[in-house]
């Protein structure tokens, strides 16, 4: 098309994807470009503007590797990530959460009532809850993936002090849909801030802290996969997380025991645990896969 003009540009670039394009891809094609000339036009964008945002995006790259992406970390502090999850997970189960970069494929697999504190600093805390559906029927043979951080805030992956694969592990539900599993709290911690990202948290007067959380992912047969996080009530970051992951059913209480006698059976700590020790109660509730 010649003499494009501010009022046909964005037809003659849609005029240009060919008829064999993939339809939905056209139609986001269609609705981002629509959305991206709307807003130059709508701010009135200069080039430097234009030219500062794709060094954002350039030095992005550039900080980017294997163990690291400064992309998502950017989709998760826009609350990009959050909005895509809640807009694929509408429906009565536990709410989703960010899956954030620190998941490990692989870890080890525990009894239920296994105990992922073994040598860890800290409080002993025990975690249980049972799976089921959103129809109340408990779940057999679902898969709990538990991912979290030491007391001093990070992540295996990040600290040369810690074991691979230290507070992580799977388990499997029986047929009660039982998980119980014993480990340290979690403590709130900074997403990485020493990259585009965190320019832009310095230049918004934002902070990169997250809630202390534990992550999980949850799997069966028939129904939709879980990722989602639970956070521990008080927590003084559960209204300013840095990635917009907190959800009111998601927040639960560490409740403080000084009696050994009240500790659930059958957890493989039983002998070693001290007091006093904190109890989190977290059912997880599954939607049907075609939900
Ligand atoms: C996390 O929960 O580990 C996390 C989530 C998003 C960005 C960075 C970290
Ligand atoms: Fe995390």
């Amino acid at each position: 098309m010649k003499n494009v003009s501010m009022d046909t540009i964005t037809q003659a670039f849609l005029d240009y994807c060919g008829e064999e394009t993939d339809p939905r891809t056209l139609f986001l094609l269609t609705k981002m470009v629509e959305h991206a000339h709307a807003f130059a036009k709508e701010t009135q964008l200069t080039h430097e503007e234009w030219m500062r945002g794709l060094k954002f995006l350039f030095d992005a790259g550039q900080i980017s590797d294997n163990e690291r992406n400064e992309f998502v970390l950017l989709s998760d502090v826009t609350g990009m990530s959050s909005l895509v999850d809640m807009i694929g997970s509408q429906h009565d189960g536990t709410s989703s959460s960010v899956l954030g970069p620190f998941h490990s494929v692989g870890a080890p697999e525990l009894p239920v009532g296994g105990d992922l504190k073994q040598d860890n600093e800290g409080a002993t805390v025990v975690v249980e809850g049972v799976v089921r559906g959103v129809d109340g029927a408990l779940v057999e043979g679902a898969k709990i993936e538990l991912w979290q951080t030491a007391e001093n805030g990070l992540y295996y992956s990040q600290d040369a002090k810690q074991e691979d694969f230290n507070l992580c592990c799977s388990m499997v539900t029986g047929t009660d849909g039982r998980y119980a599993v014993t480990t340290v709290k979690p403590a709130p911690y900074k997403v990485p801030d020493d990259g585009p990202v965190g320019e832009l948290f310095r230049a918004t007067g934002r902070t990169p802290w997250r809630p202390s959380h534990l992550h999980f992912i949850v799997q069966a047969d028939g129904y939709r996969s879980l990722v989602t996080e639970v956070f521990a009530n008080g927590d003084p970051y559960l209204d300013r997380d840095a990635v917009f992951g907190v959800r009111e059913d998601l927040i639960m209480d560490y409740v403080r025991h000084d009696d050994l006698d009240a500790l659930p059976d059958g957890l493989a700590i039983e002998q070693n645990a001290t007091i006093p020790w904190y109890k989190v109660d977290f059912d997880f509730v599954l939607a049907p896969e075609n939900s």
